[in-house]
């Protein structure tokens, strides 16, 4: 397979798009399972309806995303960061693949085991996976998949705090790595 190096110290513009789109997706997603947990029951499931088909929607960006990476490489991670930052950017950003690739799989296969379908905004059904029917198993699931949820929302408050840390405190521009504009200090 033939892999792309990057040219300088900006991520290409398909994998700033990829990562727009799915950072914004994750942060609506998390607001609309917060808001179907708060909901009267009668309003819960069509709530929760948009956050399965929205998730589903997750998983294939993170798949193209993925995909993406593997033959455009990123570019190297800042030369002036201490090794404890590196380590820390390397750990973050494998969780952060583990948990969009894993939290929409933990909600599929759990669909699947209540033998349901995700109705993808009225435009067609995902289709479940050929499993038995199982529903304790599903309910075990979704209960790892909001704890693993939740875990997930922690990690981009990390994820914010380096980049205030880097890019208003130590002013090296790191946010512009990830925007096709500003200036990115090496
Ligand atoms: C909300 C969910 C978010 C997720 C799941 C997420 C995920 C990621 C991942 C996986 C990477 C590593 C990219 C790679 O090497 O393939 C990354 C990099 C980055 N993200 Fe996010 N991100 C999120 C939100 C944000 C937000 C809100 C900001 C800024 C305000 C941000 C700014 C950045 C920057 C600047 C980088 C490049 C870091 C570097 O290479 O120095 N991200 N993000
Ligand atoms: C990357 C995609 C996804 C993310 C980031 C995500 C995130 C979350 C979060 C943060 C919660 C916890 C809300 C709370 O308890 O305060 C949650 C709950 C839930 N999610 Fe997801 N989710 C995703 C995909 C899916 C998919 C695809 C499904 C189903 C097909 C699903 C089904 C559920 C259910 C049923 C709950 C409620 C679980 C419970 O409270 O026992 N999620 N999700």
């Amino acid at each position: 397979m033939e892999t792309h190096t990057p040219s300088g110290p900006r991520y290409s513009r398909v994998a700033m798009l990829l990562h727009w789109l799915i950072a914004i997706s994750v942060i609506v997603n998390w607001r609309i399972a917060e808001a179907g947990e708060h909901a009267a029951k009668a309003d819960r499931e069509a709530i929760m309806a948009n956050h399965f088909a929205l998730g589903m929607i997750i998983l294939v960006l993170t798949v193209l995303r993925v995909a993406w990476r593997l033959v455009h490489r990123p570019p190297p991670l800042a030369a002036h960061l201490k090794s404890w930052e590196v380590a820390l950017a390397r750990v973050t950003h494998g969780i952060f693949y583990i948990l969009l690739i894993s939290l929409p799989l933990m909600g599929w296969v759990a669909m699947s085991a209540y033998g349901q379908a995700i109705d993808m905004f009225g435009m067609f059904d995902w289709p479940a996976l050929p499993i038995g029917a199982d529903p304790d198993a599903a309910g075990a699931v979704f209960d790892i998949h909001a704890v693993l949820g939740k875990a997930m929302i922690l990690l981009i408050g990390l994820h914010l705090l380096g980049v205030i840390k880097h890019t208003v405190f130590q002013r090296d521009g790191n946010l512009f790595r990830m925007l096709p504009f500003g200036k990115v200090k090496g």
